[in-house]
């Protein structure tokens, strides 16, 4: 009997909701075939029980780099990682809307990975763009209306979704307008672009309701294959509202699927 391959070392960027849950489950041996080496963050203070690694030497150290960090650090980290020729698995899909930041996490020598993060469904979306040209894609999120609070929001606008008490469209246009005005709630936007094969076909549009228990989304779409409606309500995060508590769970998944596990969804 051949002995198992050596775990995979992985590296995880961010230690926050995303980021803390994924590190920790890899240092406890909950994926198998992978192991933690350390994590990276900017926050005031250490992650309590995780190991805290330098970007360069967890880029050095790893096979696999989990990014959970945000749209900005994968932006500054992502092309160190692929151009030492470790893998990168992306939940800040969003910061993909960038044409120069696709292309230099796509040409290697590490893989770029993409997370299915907070939604459902793009292997069907990929499967359909295959067999031929999607028509119509839109998906709608709609989120607690504090959530949505961005930098780029006036006062007013940002004290009004705070306190209001009426559900209304902040945003409805490009899949990559709305993915890159909202960093941290509409990266599923860019998922469905990308799964879609085209950025041009995909509408986003971001609702704030101050009733929202569940972060929804709602994806349709249109084309040679058939029509299709998938509805994604997930509970936030205990941690951070602008996160759904699945989404770890997906980076795992991810993670696992990557080193080795079988009888996994690819
Ligand atoms: N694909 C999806 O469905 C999906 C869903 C939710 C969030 N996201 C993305 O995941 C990101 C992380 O979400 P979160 O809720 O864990 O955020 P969070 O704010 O709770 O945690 C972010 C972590 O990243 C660290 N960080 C920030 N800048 C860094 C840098 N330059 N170098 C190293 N570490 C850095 C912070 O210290 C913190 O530990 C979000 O910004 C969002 O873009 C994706």
């Amino acid at each position: 009997m051949s002995a198992a391959p050596d775990p995979v070392p992985v590296a995880v960027l961010g230690a926050g909701a995303i980021g803390g849950v994924v590190a920790r489950a890899l240092h406890a041996g909950e994926v198998p075939g992978a192991r933690l080496v350390g994590v990276v963050h900017a926050d005031p203070e250490d992650p309590p029980g995780l190991p805290v690694l330098g970007a360069d030497e967890a880029i050095e150290r790893a096979e696999l780099v989990v990014e959970c960090a945000g749209q900005r650090a994968l932006a500054v980290l992502g092309p160190k990682v692929v151009a030492r020729g470790r893998d990168l698995l992306v939940a800040s899909v969003g910061a993909l809307t960038d044409p120069g930041l696709w292309d230099s996490l796509d040409g290697g020598p590490g893989r770029l990975l993409l997370c299915t993060g907070a939604v459902g469904g793009l292997d069907l979306l990929r499967a359909a763009a295959a067999m031929g040209p999607l028509e119509h894609v839109h998906i709608e999120t709609t989120k607690r209306a504090s959530s949505l609070v961005q930098d780029w929001m006036g006062e007013d606008e940002a004290a009004e979704l705070r306190t209001t008490e009426q559900r209304r469209e902040l945003m409805n246009g490009p899949a990559r307008k709305v993915a890159s005005s909202f960093p941290k709630s509409a990266n599923v936007a860019a998922s469905v672009a990308l799964a879609a094969g085209d950025w041009d076909v995909v509408s986003a549009a971001v609702v704030a309701d101050p009733e929202a228990g569940l972060t929804s989304h709602v994806i349709t779409a249109r084309g040679a294959a058939g029509e299709y409606r998938f509805e994604i309500r997930n509970h936030p995060s205990e941690l951070t509202p602008t996160t759904s508590g699945v989404v770890p769970h997906a980076v795992l998944r991810a993670v696992a699927g990557r080193t080795g596990a079988t009888g996994v969804f690819v």
